[in-house]
């Protein structure tokens, strides 16, 4: 197949937002597909992740990860379908995941995506349940701060993609509670009616930390933390003697301009002799084969519920971008594209 003629659509970071990105933030641009090389593949992108880690990468100075370049096509984990090949191991057909996503096509070389199977697996799970946000509920709880039989375990953020998958699984290895927290009436309905949590705070209703001592009176043991800000220190007001945290994220910080102020107690993290540990999803993708053995037949017969918020369109990307941050999504939040 010639590529020659092939246009392609992608977005990218016209400028560094300070404080809340908005759609100037964002230029959508057309390109022409460039013909695939020796060794390398191109892809046609089918489904996209839309992450809030994406906004920390709009921010100049460095982290654990670079920062997306202004002018330069943002990225992230995509599913695609191979349309070219010029590599012996992976064949035109193939589905494919790789992380160049926000654009519709993407010459890849054959050693930087792994094939899929998409007989048995939706597409869209290796974005989700199955991808890095599943593989981050499945650390949190297991590794970072590790739930034990008939602990009490808090989770904000806990209709979104992590959140929803970290509460069943901190059930499923032996939390004798689970509260969860999320923005609205609908939302936190949906914790205890959808994704099987025992209790649910609307953060948006009143203040975290009367919830939480209202719903523990005995007080939590383990606390994933999506949110830092209010919900951690609400979380290391209750948390008992020796009680862990896995600091997840802190999508409440995401478009601070200024330092957060919460969480003011944590002297009382050294007299609880509390853990709190962070983690980085990428620095464990050697679990996924373990993280898939659990999660997949759980995924399959019903066990492990998710959720997804479909946008479809490149084009609309950023406006999804921008609701996540906001709170727009239940359970992962994907662009679906069908150039
Ligand atoms: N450490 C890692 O390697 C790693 C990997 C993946 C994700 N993460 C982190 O995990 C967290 C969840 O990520 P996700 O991909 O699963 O996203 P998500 O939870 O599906 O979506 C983000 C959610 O955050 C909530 N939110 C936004 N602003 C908030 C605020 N000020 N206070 C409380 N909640 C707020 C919104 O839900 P409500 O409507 O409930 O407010 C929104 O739906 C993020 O902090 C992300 O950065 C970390």
């Amino acid at each position: 197949m010639s590529t020659t003629t092939i246009t392609s659509r992608e977005i990218r970071l016209a400028s560094r937002p300070f404080g809340e990105p908005d759609e100037g933030t964002f230029d959508l641009v057309e390109t022409q597909v460039p013909e695939p090389g020796p060794g390398q593949i191109l892809v046609r992108n089918t489904w996209m992740s839309v992450d809030p880690y994406m906004r920390t990468r709009m921010n100049a100075g460095e982290s654990y990860i670079p920062p997306f370049e202004v002018g330069a096509p943002l990225e992230g984990s995509a599913i695609g379908e191979v349309v070219a090949s010029e590599a012996d191991t992976i064949p035109v057909g193939a589905a494919v995941s790789h992380f160049a996503g926000w654009r519709e096509y993407a010459v890849l070389d054959a050693a930087h995506v792994q094939v899929i199977d998409v007989e048995n697996v939706r597409p869209q799970d290796y974005l989700g349940a199955l991808g890095t946000t599943g593989l981050t509920a499945y650390l949190a709880v297991t590794e970072i701060a590790p739930v034990r039989e008939g602990d009490v375990v808090f989770v904000s953020a806990a209709a979104g993609a992590v959140g929803s998958v970290a509460g069943q699984l901190a059930r499923r290895f032996g939390a004798a509670r689970v509260i969860g927290s999320a923005g609205g009436a609908e939302k936190s309905r949906k914790l205890t009616e959808t994704f099987g949590f025992d209790a649910a705070i609307d953060y948006r209703a009143g203040s975290v930390a009367e919830q939480l001592a209202e719903l523990a009176p005995e007080g939590i043991d383990v606390y994933i933390d999506n949110v830092g800000g209010d919900h951690l220190e609400a979380a290391i007001e209750s948390l008992n003697d020796h009680g862990k945290v896995a600091m997840v994220g802190m999508i409440s910080t995401y478009n601070a301009t200024e330092p957060s102020p919460a969480p003011r107690n944590l002297p009382t993290a050294q007299t609880k002799r509390l853990t709190l540990r962070g983690l980085v999803v990428s620095d464990h993708f050697d679990r996924f084969p373990e993280y898939i053995e659990t999660a997949a037949p759980l995924l399959a017969d019903g066990s492990l519920v998710t959720e997804e918020t479909i946008v479809d369109g490149l084009e609309n990307a950023p406006s999804a971008l921008l609701g996540l941050l906001r709170g727009a999504n239940t359970g992962k939040m994907l662009i679906r594209l069908t150039a």
